[in-house]
């Protein structure tokens, strides 16, 4: 593996634009849990899909209102920045362009300190009316509440600002994302299964582009098999790693 550290060093190190795209496992080391590890507790019988979706959030609100305020309460709220999240941040000041395109709904890149972050996925902390789209600001009560707080302004239900399965991901951003892939030289894929479109696109558009593709998962995920470089380990033990690799190619 040192080895590997050392190459994926140098290829950051000489890149002109790097693209980082991340998934929910840069925030495992937070304590926030990924999306298919196996949950643990009472949402482990639920499918994301179920949850996650217009459908899910008609048929059963209560349920999806509760496992939000569950993630945002239980985990998202009260995580901080893993030494991956550090890490990323650092890159972005070392490399001469950095762009940091993450699926992840919480702001952990945004608290460890990196600056350029386009969210694909939404914001958990952000919550709009469900029917006319106007935004609000969650109240404390509504924490505690068994079925979603109603809209002051059209009494539609409210739900939280994450993008759910069949929806459209926000235009601005994935237009950002696109063109940051196809004009990057290295793409460091970090924490994702890569099995969710679009997103999961973006390794292979910067490849189709010349791109040198790092991947950094504990397990064999999708994009391994295309990747140059593969580094098997938690993102908080490998990137730390590089960045101080670098570091030391920099001083000698
Ligand atoms: N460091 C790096 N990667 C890790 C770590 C870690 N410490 N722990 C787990 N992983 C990897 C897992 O091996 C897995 O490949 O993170 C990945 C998490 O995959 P998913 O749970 O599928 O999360 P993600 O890829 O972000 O899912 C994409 O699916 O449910 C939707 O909208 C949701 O944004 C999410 C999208």
């Amino acid at each position: 593996m040192d080895d590997l550290i050392k190459q994926a060093a140098d290829v950051l190190r000489n890149a002109q634009h790097v693209v980082c795209t991340t998934g929910a496992g840069v925030s495992a080391e937070s304590g926030v849990s990924t999306f298919r590890d196996a949950e643990t507790g009472h949402w482990a019988k639920f499918n994301p899909e179920d949850l996650a979706s217009q459908r899910g959030f008609a048929a059963n609100p209560g349920l999806v209102w509760r496992w939000y305020m569950e993630r945002l309460y239980g985990s998202t709220v009260v995580a901080r920045p893993n030494p991956g999240h550090d890490a990323l941040a650092q890159l972005e000041k070392i490399v001469s362009k950095f762009t940091l395109v993450t699926q992840n709904v919480d702001t952990l890149h945004e608290q460890a300190g990196s600056t350029n972050v386009i969210h694909l996925h939404g914001n958990i902390g952000h919550f709009y009316c469900n029917a006319c789209r106007t935004d609000y600001e969650l109240r404390d009560e509504d924490r505690s509440a068994d079925t979603p707080p109603l809209c002051p302004v059209c009494t539609g239900m409210i739900r939280p600002g994450v993008v759910w399965f069949g929806e459209q991901l926000p235009t601005a951003e994935i237009n950002r994302a696109w063109e940051a892939a196809e004009s990057c030289d290295v793409i460091l894929v970090v924490g994702t299964s890569g099995v969710v479109y679009p997103a999961a696109h973006i390794p292979f558009l910067a490849k189709e582009h010349g791109a040198r593709i790092i991947d950094v998962n504990p397990d064999h995920d999708t994009i391994a098999s295309i990747a140059d470089l593969f580094l098997q380990g938690p993102s908080g033990e490998i990137l730390p790693q590089v960045l101080a690799t670098m570091a030391d190619g920099i001083i000698s």
